[in-house]
């Protein structure tokens, strides 16, 4: 694996085609599926989701130009992010976005401004449980509050229709879904008692796994649960969306690092490798454990290890305690499974350390064929 420089990651626009269908599969075709451009913001990715006939979910001016230069319709981009600049708002509502998340007073008067007479849905607020990155606090409000954040959109003149919650990144319980279901459902029906508003329109945000060291609920068992929760808590006539990020892309990616530098350093054996929580793997500062081979080295009996990456940061320690091969040494390949999401959007250029390059298996594959015939 020397024919090209480490780190980098190797992706496989394929897979998401694959995750695509699966997904929509899942739900029986009734889904509008946004994905969620932040987790891995690749254009063949971006290509691929679009010719599959996917929305996206964008979190900024940035993804938006990004995708209107790939020819995506801002019609078919959802503004989900609830902190949005007003002049964010203002432009994707020139280039002809037509659907923002708000929820705060605040936020509504902000679309009303400069996006008159867009559609709005409210977020709730979930409680983030069994997932490993909840998203509860910065994000959403009571179902009370979003009741009467519905009636206030609609009084300054924008269409309100819907809500969306997000259930915490990579969740583990399907049930999870059901309980953010019930509580939308409450807005729906108090929406409709309270304003005479009939709201259509529920987001079911990410928080689809992919699999790493732990079991994973399958797509098709979560899927069921948000339908059938729909059906019970709010009726058969809602238009269900969903905003997949990390399960779109998580396995469509491999992070490939060398062996920097072994070490001891007060009682500890310590390895270091070329990319680490600045460069690619940011979510490991949460302890979010991804699963690791060494290239070569895959029977070598294991050793406890403390993995750090290469900057002159002690934040850089992507994990305190980690099996690796007992041998493991400088030059050896460190390969994380399934890092598409979340690892290069990321990374930066600190310590003057170039973020990893990012390569299709094509790409790869042609770069092989070079170097042997050099
Ligand atoms: C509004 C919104 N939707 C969707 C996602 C994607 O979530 P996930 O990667 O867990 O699927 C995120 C992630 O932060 C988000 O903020």
């Amino acid at each position: 694996m020397d024919f090209v420089e480490t780190p980098f990651l190797v992706i496989d626009p394929k897979k998401v085609v694959k995750n695509y269908r699966r997904l929509c599969q899942a739900f029986d075709g009734n889904v509008m599926i946004y994905y969620a451009v932040k987790a891995n913001s690749h254009v063949e990715f971006l290509k691929q989701l679009n010719r599959e006939g996917s929305s996206f979910d964008v979190a900024s001016l940035g993804e938006i130009m990004k995708l209107i230069k790939l020819g995506v319709s801002p019609d078919r981009m959802s503004f989900g992010n609830t902190i949005k600049k007003a002049r964010d708002v203002d432009v994707a509502y020139t280039m002809g976005v037509e659907l923002f998340a708000v929820d705060s007073e605040m936020e509504i008067d902000k679309v009303a401004r400069y996006a008159p007479g867009s559609k709005v849905f409210v977020r709730i607020h979930t409680s983030g449980l069994e997932s490993d990155w909840p998203l509860s606090g910065k994000f959403g409000t009571t179902v009370d509050h979003a009741v009467e954040l519905v009636d206030w959109a609609r009084f300054r003149g924008l269409k309100p229709v819907g809500v969306s919650f997000h259930v915490g990144s990579q969740n583990y319980n399907p049930k999870n879904w059901e309980i953010a279901i019930k509580d939308a459902g409450i807005v729906f029906n108090e929406a409709a008692k309270r304003y005479h508003i009939i709201l259509d329109f529920l987001n079911t945000g990410g928080g689809w796994p992919v699999k790493h060291v732990k079991p994973i609920p399958n797509v098709e068992d979560i899927a069921s649960v948000i339908m059938d929760s729909v059906k019970r808590y709010i009726g058969n006539s809602v238009l269900i969306a969903t905003e997949p990020g990390r399960y779109m892309v998580g396995d469509a990616g491999t992070l490939v690092s060398s062996v920097v530098l072994r070490s001891k350093r007060l009682g500890k054996d310590w390895v270091y490798i070329d990319t680490g929580v600045f460069h690619g793997l940011m979510e490991t500062i949460e302890d979010f454990r991804y699963e690791i081979e060494v290239f070569g080295k895959e029977d070598i009996p294991r050793k406890k290890f403390t993995l750090a990456g290469p900057t002159c940061d002690s934040v850089d320690v992507i994990y305190d305690e980690v099996d690796l091969p007992k041998n493991i040494a400088e030059g050896d390949k460190v390969i994380f499974i399934n890092a598409g999401a979340y690892t290069i959007e990321y990374a930066s250029h600190f310590n003057g350390i170039e973020p990893p390059a990012v390569y299709t298996l094509e790409q790869l594959k042609v770069l092989y064929e070079i170097n042997k015939t050099a």
